[in-house]
Formats: structure tokens, C-alpha cells, sequence
């Protein structure tokens, strides 16, 4: 069974994103596969930062919400439902500042809901979201994966973690600003591990 696949992408960069490029070969592949897929791309419709006023309508009860929360609420419930609703979620991450951009976490601000993707237990926090496969698409300027200046790896495994998504595949797209013959090998290869990875799907 092929599975309905959300495509988050978070470059600032728009059409000379690197992770852009790896996330519209994603797609492409996707599409030739006839794979159900949808397209948030979290800096076109920027989410603001997660503020007291979100938290305090999330914590009222939806039919005694005010106008303004139940604005507020939205932001994380349509958000919610759209991950509720597709089996793979493929993350396109550019390296920022040594950690995800601003954007996206934004996005995890939203969907990381206590009491919605996970629960506080006696044994330390639960995962409530069961049965999903992530995918991360990692491009970065220079090289970082397995050495401890990637806190974007494990910050990202954590994140989805939290909600219970442990089955994790990552591709590096690194050293892309090391020069053209280093970014070009590194792409091809990356565009490759793609290739392979949604012949899975
Ligand atoms: C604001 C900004 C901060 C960056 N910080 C880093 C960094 O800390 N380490 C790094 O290796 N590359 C860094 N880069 C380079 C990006 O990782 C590289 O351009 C990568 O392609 C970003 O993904 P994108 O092209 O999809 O935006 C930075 C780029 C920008 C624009």
C-alpha cells in the first residue's frame, strides 16, 4: 500500500534553497509514483512565535473559547489534523545557525501538544502518535552529521520522539557551500538516497 505522504519544507531561501531542491526531487519522484502528497511549506505561511494567548486557548474548552482563541487554536488544530491524516511526514530542513530554522520550529510549537500528540505519565512523557515513518531531508552548508556540533539531529529526533514517531530516516545533503565539485557530489548523492528511499514508500 503506498502511503499519503506531508511534505514540510522550511528553506528561506524559496527556489535556491538547497533543501527546497532535495524536497522538489522528493516530490517528482513522488508524483511519478502517483503518491498522494501534500505541501506545507511553513515560511510561505509563517506561523507566529508560540505566545501565552495560544496556550491559554488551547486550554479552554473549544465551546467556551472566545473569537480570538478559537483563531489561535486553529493554528495548532489544522496543523494536528493535517499529520493526523498522512502516514510519512518528510521534513526539508536547511542547517541554520547551527539548528532548525525559526519557521519550523514554529511548526513543532504547534503540533508538540500535551495531551494531543503526547501525554505526561509517571514514567516521563508518552507518545500518542502511533504508526508514522519520518523522513528528514537535510541540507547544510558545511559538514556536521555524526560529530557533536549536529545538535540539529538529535533536537529534530527528540521532537518527533516526543509524539511517538520513532521510525526516523535521514538524508545529509552536506558541504554544500565547500565548493561547486563538493556541493555537486554531495546533491547527486543525496538525490540518489531519495530515489531509493521512495521506492519504499
Ligand atoms: C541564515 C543562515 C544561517 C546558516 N547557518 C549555517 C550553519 O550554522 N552551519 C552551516 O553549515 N551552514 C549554515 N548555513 C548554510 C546553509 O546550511 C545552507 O545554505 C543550506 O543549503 C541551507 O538550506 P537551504 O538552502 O534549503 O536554505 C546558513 C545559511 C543561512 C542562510
Amino acid at each position: 500500500m503506498t502511503q499519503r505522504t506531508l511534505l514540510v519544507t522550511s528553506s528561506i531561501l524559496g527556489e535556491n534553497g538547497q533543501s527546497n531542491a532535495l524536497a522538489n526531487h522528493f516530490k517528482a519522484k513522488v508524483k511519478a509514483r502517483d503518491i498522494a502528497l501534500t505541501h506545507r511549506d511553513v515560511v510561505a505561511n509563517t506561523l507566529p512565535h508560540l505566545a501565552i494567548e495560544e496556550l491559554g486557548a488551547w486550554q479552554t474548552p473549544a465551546e467556551e473559547r472566545s473569537a480570538e482563541q478559537q483563531a489561535l487554536a486553529a493554528h495548532s488544530d489544522e496543523l494536528l489534523a493535517e499529520l493526523r491524516a498522512h502516514e510519512v511526514l518528510v521534513l526539508a530542513v536547511p542547517l541554520y545557525n547551527l539548528g532548525i530554522p525559526s519557521q519550523l520550529k514554529a511548526w513543532f510549537d504547534r503540533v508538540l501538544r500535551a495531551g494531543e500528540t503526547f501525554r505526561y505519565t509517571e514514567n516521563g512523557p508518552q507518545g500518542l502518535i502511533e504508526g508514522k515513518r519520518a523522513i528528514i531531508l537535510a541540507a547544510r552548508g558545511g559538514q556536521y552529521a555524526g560529530t557533536d556540533l549536529d545538535s540539529q539531529t538529535p533536537h529534530l529526533k527528540a521532537m518527533l520522539g516526543l509524539m511517538g514517531i520513532s521510525d526516523v530516516e535521514i538524508v545529509f545533503a552536506e558541504g554544500l557551500n565547500m565548493g561547486d565539485n563538493h556541493r555537486d557530489a554531495a546533491l547527486k548523492e543525496a538525490f540518489q538516497a531519495i530515489d531509493q528511499l521512495v521506492a519504499t514508500l
